[in-house]
């Protein structure tokens, strides 16, 4: 028989993302492109991190949901649900800091909250960020340096985002730039 890839971790996570924000139009759509994302390029992780790759891009967005609502801040919301269901903290914790959530925590006043969650800073959640960042808000393919804009355009000039976009944009560049060489590297 041919061997089956089976990814339990990121299939009960696609489970509990659908149930959370399932119903949430676009946001589904990114989602579902950003798990797609990083099963694409989960050769840039340590074999043993591609399932819990996969299944941190499925809940990176969850504290969007109705049921995560807590501080108003998705990072955060979402890594609080993961760890009230049960979820690694490992997971919530690559949750938490996607996609450069902690300059914009600061911003908002939300440090203390964002420092329960620390930035494992690996290969691991540089591929989360990276699916994240190429992949725009309809689940469309998007460069980086467009997806840069475009957060900023769709979060307006006076807000958290563009406060620190001075330091999450260098963060993400750099984040791109060691996917891109691993990516390389990897083929
Ligand atoms: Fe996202």
């Amino acid at each position: 028989m041919p061997s089956v890839l089976v990814l339990p971790t990121a299939t009960a996570a696609r489970e509990l993302a659908e149930r959370v924000i399932g119903g949430m139009g676009n946001r589904w759509l990114h989602t579902a492109a950003v798990a797609a994302r990083a099963a694409q390029i989960s050769a840039v992780v340590p074999a043993e991190d591609r399932d819990l790759l996969v299944a941190a891009a499925w809940l990176h967005d969850i504290g969007y949901g109705e049921l995560a609502h807590d501080t108003g801040f998705h990072p955060i919301d979402g890594a609080r649900l993961l760890g009230r269901s049960g979820w690694p903290a490992r997971v919530a914790g690559l949750v938490a800091n996607h996609s450069g959530a902690c300059f914009v925590a600061s911003v908002r006043g939300l440090g203390a909250e964002m420092a329960a969650y620390p930035d494992e800073a690996s290969a691991t959640s540089d591929a989360l960020t990276y699916a994240d960042q190429t992949v725009g808000a309809q689940g469309e393919p998007l460069g980086i340096e467009d997806r840069i804009t475009d957060m900023l355009h769709r979060h307006g000039p006076g807000s958290p985002n563009a406060l620190v976009a001075h330091l999450r944009t260098p963060h993400i560049r750099a984040i791109a730039a060691r996917v891109q060489a691993r990516l390389g590297a990897a083929r």
